[in-house]
């Protein structure tokens, strides 16, 4: 590397690519350089708009970077990241990373052989909320789910456990540190004939289970989730960022047997429950996600996520996938 900001780019300035390109202009350990998009109106748009080069082809751009966005289309990520990679370039490649877990394994053993850094794109990570799930949450026993949107023909290339659901797979693998024992999966094609509502339950070696219900036919957008753990019950609107602990007030029964009972008068006033709300920063979780990636390779800071999680999480939404495919040959 000649310069000290890293140079960078993206490759797909579609929905998800333009937020990249925004974020990358306000990070100040980096220059952005350029952007590639075979749509020359999506590309010279932001040429325009942020005074950087444009390239129809991604191999142009990737003369010119140090680390590159890819947002492209799922279908066309192993192919642009295996150019990249060829190039020594690092990569934030947007989620899914492919849509085979073998081609996945072959970038990141890609990347460890160049030294180079290779994030997959789970922007919710570094959302608040989850944040502040990953500190409250300790042996969870029951985690619910639902992240339900309306149709849009713009997500038709993917169906909706690569393009919604793997959001909520990544978050739940990471808060249970567990094993899977066993997947139910239940689904339909509503719109598509793909997957467009499905419905999943995970049970753990720990014994947590977790049910999972995503669905891109609803006219509503509607995305919370609720833990239960011993000891709190935690309920998450992620659309409001509203976050509370619920917790039981200990009963009559277990303040006589730790002898805090100070008269039946008084329990009889004590709420049976007690609430308590959640503050969650809002910091732009794509830019905080940008910033780690710069920081990974400027600083060597460790990988938030480890290579392996990474593939976990791939791996479980691919399963999900199949089972959802043999539910519906079995009808
Ligand atoms: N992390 C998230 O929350 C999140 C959200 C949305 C999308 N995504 C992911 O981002 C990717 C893109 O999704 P999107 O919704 O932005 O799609 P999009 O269709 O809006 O954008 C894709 C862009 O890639 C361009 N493109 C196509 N072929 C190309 C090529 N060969 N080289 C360069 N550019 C090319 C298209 O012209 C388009 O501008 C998908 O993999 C999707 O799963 C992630």
């Amino acid at each position: 590397m000649t310069e000290k900001r890293l140079r960078a780019g993206v490759i797909g300035v579609g929905r998800m690519g333009q937020f990249h390109v925004n974020c990358y202009s306000e990070i100040p350990d980096v220059k952005l350089v350029g952007v590639a998009d075979t749509n020359e109106a999506a590309g010279l748009a932001i040429k325009e708009k942020f005074g950087v080069e444009y390239f129809s082809d991604h191999r142009e751009l990737l003369e010119h970077v140090d680390v590159a966005t890819i947002a492209a289309p799922t279908s066309l990520h192993y192919e642009i990241a295996k150019d990249a990679l060829a190039m020594n370039t690092h990569l934030l490649v947007e989620k899914p990373i492919t849509r085979s877990y073998d081609d996945a394994r072959e970038l990141f053993r890609l990347a460890e052989e160049k030294e180079l850094v290779l994030h997959v794109g789970h922007v919710e990570r570094f959302n608040g909320a989850v944040h502040e799930l990953r500190e409250l949450v300790d042996d969870p026993i029951l985690i619910q789910s639902r992240r339900l949107a309306p149709f849009n023909q713009r997500m038709a290339s993917d169906g909706v456990v690569l393009d919604m659901m793997i959001h909520d797979v990544d978050i739940i693998l990471n808060l249970v540190n567990s094993n899977v024992k066993a997947i139910n999966v239940m689904g339909r094609s509503v719109f598509t004939d793909r997957d467009d509502v499905v419905m999943v339950q995970i049970m753990f070696e720990s014994g947590c289970m977790a049910t999972i219900t995503a669905s891109r036919a609803t006219q509503n957008k509607v995305r919370n989730m609720t833990i239960s753990c011993r000891d709190k019950y935690i309920k998450l609107n992620f659309a409001d960022q509203e976050m509370s602990v619920h917790r039981m007030a200990a009963s009559e029964h277990e303040l006589r047997a730790s002898g805090q009972d100070s008269g039946a008068k008084e329990l009889r006033y004590m709420e049976a429950e007690r609430r308590e709300r959640i503050f969650i920063h809002s910091h732009n979780p794509l830019k905080l996600e940008l910033q780690h990636l710069v920081d990974c390779i400027l600083k060597r800071t460790e990988r938030r996520v480890s290579v392996e999680k990474e593939l976990r999480s791939l791996e479980v939404a691919l399963l999900i996938l199949e089972k959802f495919r043999r539910f519906n040959d079995s009808e």
